[in-house]
């Protein structure tokens, strides 16, 4: 059914790269084989997206662009091929896109492509747009169906008690996920995840509590290492000191570690909190490579041969992973309800503010969104 939706739709796009985003009235979308088209209620907006968009991140996207990555919304229209969703279905829309008949072809709807002649095939062609827009048209893959009664229900029904806005920090919550997937992170096991303060950071302690394990959160600021203490006794802090041996007593001060997460921005290049975390594993350990380093990174090469350590790299997460990750959220063994804190809901004339704001947030729990 299309005619429900509106000809024309606002939307955040930058007409330049790097140039300042304007709002503006553009067709809408419509449904074809192999997509639906979404109303956008919630667009969480990650607290480095003002540096992605003013150029400073260097990520590439073509331009014209409709701005934004993932979001919550409803469903408005389907293709013809629609097998599951209806219209009105309260739905996570997830900006990962995989080409079809190759699934390393992989952009960020709305934010970058990946390099390859396959993802500039996406990015150029059918999936260009992202969620900062009253609607998006997104493939039937990557919508997630979820169970708005369980989910956003009173406690009292046998609710869970989310605010739909909460619910778009399933991006943040993602991306450790994939990650500490990727390496079999085992209830039981220990993982160190730094830099753990920051948005992506914050969130993987919180996952990987979800997930059974135990987490040495690693950080630079006391205050925000207490934060993270206080969430669970099975979390443990280490305040980084920039010095490489007091780092790895630190560390190993709590026994035997199974893993580490890897979540640095390009900023803390340099920081001896990466090696101290790969020399305090145990024999067997696995490190997953999530960060957004841009130069090359030295690793203590002979420790990683002599005690068999395990690096892997991971961008983003699969479908798989998202299926399974809202299966644990409806069965309420990950809740970040009482976490999340929505520092701020903006419509898209307000986008310098913010994204001024998101600027400034990204510590635990804290979010920011378009409610356009
Ligand atoms: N692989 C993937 O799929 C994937 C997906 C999304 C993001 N990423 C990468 O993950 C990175 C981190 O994301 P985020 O959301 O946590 O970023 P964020 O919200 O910007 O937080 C940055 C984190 O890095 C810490 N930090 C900054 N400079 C540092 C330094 N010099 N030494 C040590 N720590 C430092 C911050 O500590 P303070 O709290 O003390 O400031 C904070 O914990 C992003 O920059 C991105 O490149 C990867």
């Amino acid at each position: 059914m299309t005619d429900s939706l509106p000809a024309n739709h606002k939307a955040l796009v930058q007409e330049v790269y790097a140039k300042p985003l304007v709002v503006k009235s553009i067709p809408t979308p419509r449904p074809t084989p192999g997509s639906a088209v979404i109303e956008i209620l919630h667009a969480p907006i990650i607290s480095y997206t003002r540096d992605v968009y003013n150029g400073k991140r260097k990520y590439p996207y073509p331009t014209p662009l409709v701005t934004g990555a993932s979001a919550i919304g409803r469903v408005a229209a389907t293709g013809p091929d629609a097998t599951l969703l209806k219209e009105g279905d309260l739905v996570y829309f997830d900006c990962t896109i995989r080409g079809r008949d190759d699934s390393s072809a992989i952009i960020l709807a709305g934010i970058a492509e990946s390099g390859t002649e396959g993802s500039r095939i996406l990015f150029h062609g059918e999936w260009r747009d992202g969620t900062f827009a009253e609607y998006a048209k997104v493939p039937l893959e990557n919508v997630f169906v979820l169970d708005e009664k369980r989910l956003c229900g009173k406690p009292a029904d046998g609710g869970l008690g989310y605010q739909l806005e909460q619910m778009s920090w399933l991006l943040q919550v993602l991306v450790p996920y994939g990650g500490l997937k990727s390496i079999g992170l085992q209830a039981g096991e220990t993982v160190i995840v730094a830099p753990a303060t920051g948005g992506f950071g914050s969130a993987a302690v919180v996952i990987a509590l979800a997930m059974g394990a135990r987490v040495i959160a690693m950080g630079r600021s006391a205050e925000k290492l207490a934060d993270l203490k206080a969430l669970s006794s099975r979390v443990e802090t280490v305040q980084m000191t920039g010095e490489l041996g007091s780092d790895v007593a630190a560390l190993k001060k709590f026994g035997k570690i199974n893993a580490f997460l890897d979540i640095s921005p390009a900023e803390a290049e340099g920081s001896t909190h990466f090696k101290a975390a790969i020399l305090s594993l145990a024999p067997e350990g696995r490190v997953s490579l999530m960060g957004g380093l841009l130069n090359d990174v030295a690793i203590p090469h002979r420790f990683v041969m002599r005690f068999d350590i395990t690096l892997r790299g991971k961008w983003m997460y699969s479908r798989a992973d998202i299926l399974s990750l809202i299966d644990m959220m409806t069965a309420g063994v990950l809740n970040f309800r009482d976490i999340v804190n929505i520092r701020g809901t903006y419509n898209l004339e307000d986008w310098e503010k913010a994204l001024e704001l998101a600027a400034n947030s990204g510590k635990l729990g804290e979010l920011v969104v378009f409610s356009p």
